[in-house]
């Protein structure tokens, strides 16, 4: 398993702890030299924390920048939890594309992906993704699930929870999901989420689950983009901790997961109904050139859904959903 960086340790107690923590103890704690509970507290200096060495006293947190620094997560992730080990950039093309390339090279299962801004950033269906430098989280999961492919879009649905859950935790609100893979607060799009996957023989090779998720963008520029936009900043009149923002989703994509793997899928299905923005009503699915008209009834364990038409209930895997107005209107 990977183990977390020693200034990730040295960085988790001293979160834990509300006054100066000693070098020794420190040391004591996670058996190394004085010296090397040192070296970590400059390595953490550098990062742009800051940490007051009192006299006598030991070493205090004061401030940390609001930024996915991979030791703050470290810091704040169970060791074996999604999202480490975490790959910081202040630019790529896309997370997704960084990923598949690492995953090739033989990254991790649960290795993740941040960028502060993308060149290339790809949402679904050949459309752009596009948000300011830093003013967001642009981040891809690299997953290994030994799945069989038509399974792999469960990981939309679970991971569109996770951040409903994070931000409900951190703001209070409650978010919901628009199947398959969009989160809206609201009333505008909050989080897009774009699963993509290698296979041989119908089982997955590897998953990249890229996510992004508007943090800290003002409603100017959320007016400028195609359609209706959320962010957090836009939702709550705060600006957000990225990093904390990153981990709080981590740590409930984690805890899904993990219910996932002692087949408690009922679980996560009937949590993703509960928060469906789209159960029940009457929707408009588009897929290329076909248009079909239904009232969603459910979803099913791989990630599909049910859509009663005219024609009968028909399992629907893609698309893009468009609500009736007055039904928007309601949700709004
Ligand atoms: C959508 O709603 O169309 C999905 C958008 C997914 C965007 C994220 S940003 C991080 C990751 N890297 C990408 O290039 N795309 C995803």
């Amino acid at each position: 398993m990977y183990a977390p960086s020693l200034a990730g340790r040295v960085l988790r107690l001293l979160l834990e702890s509300t006054g100066p923590r000693s070098g020794q103890e420190m040391a004591g704690k996670l058996g190394v030299s004085r010296a090397a509970v040192g070296k970590a507290v400059t390595s953490l200096r550098e990062q742009g924390l800051r940490v007051e060495a009192r006299p006598r006293l030991g070493y205090q947190l004061q401030e940390e920048p609001p930024d996915p620094l991979p030791v703050r997560l470290e810091a704040r992730l169970r060791p074996g939890s999604l999202g480490l080990p975490l790959y910081h950039y202040a630019e790529l093309d896309s997370t997704n594309l960084e990923a598949r390339r690492q995953a090739e090279a033989g990254a991790v299962h649960g290795a993740c992906f941040v960028a502060e801004s993308q060149t290339a950033g790809r949402g679904r269906l050949g459309r752009a993704w596009l948000a300011p430098p830093g003013s967001s989280l642009l981040f891809s999961l690299l997953l290994r699930p030994g799945w069989p492919l038509k399974r792999v879009f469960l990981l939309n649905n679970v991971i569109s929870l996770a951040v409903c859950r994070a931000v409900e935790n951190l703001t209070g609100l409650c978010p919901l999901v628009k199947w398959p893979n969009d989160v809206f607060l609201r009333g505008g799009k909050l989080a897009g989420v774009l699963t993509e996957f290698m296979g041989r023989s119908e089982m997955a090779e590897h998953v990249v689950v890229g996510v992004g998720l508007n943090v800290n963008q003002d409603e100017d520029y959320l007016a400028s983009l195609e359609s209706p936009a959320a962010s957090l900043f836009s939702a709550t009149g705060q600006l957000w901790d990225r990093g904390l923002v990153l981990a709080a989703v981590l740590a409930q994509a984690t805890t899904l997961w993990l219910q996932l793997a002692e087949g408690r899928e009922d679980r996560v299905l009937a949590e993703y109904q509960e928060r469906s923005m789209i159960l029940g009503r009457e929707i408009t699915v588009k897929d290329g050139d076909e248009l079909r008209k239904g009232r969603v009834e459910g979803f099913t364990p791989e990630g599909n859904m049910l859509l009663v038409t005219e024609r009968g209930t028909l399992t629907i895997s893609h698309g893009d959903v468009t609500l009736a107005k007055h039904d928007l209107e309601k949700i709004i």
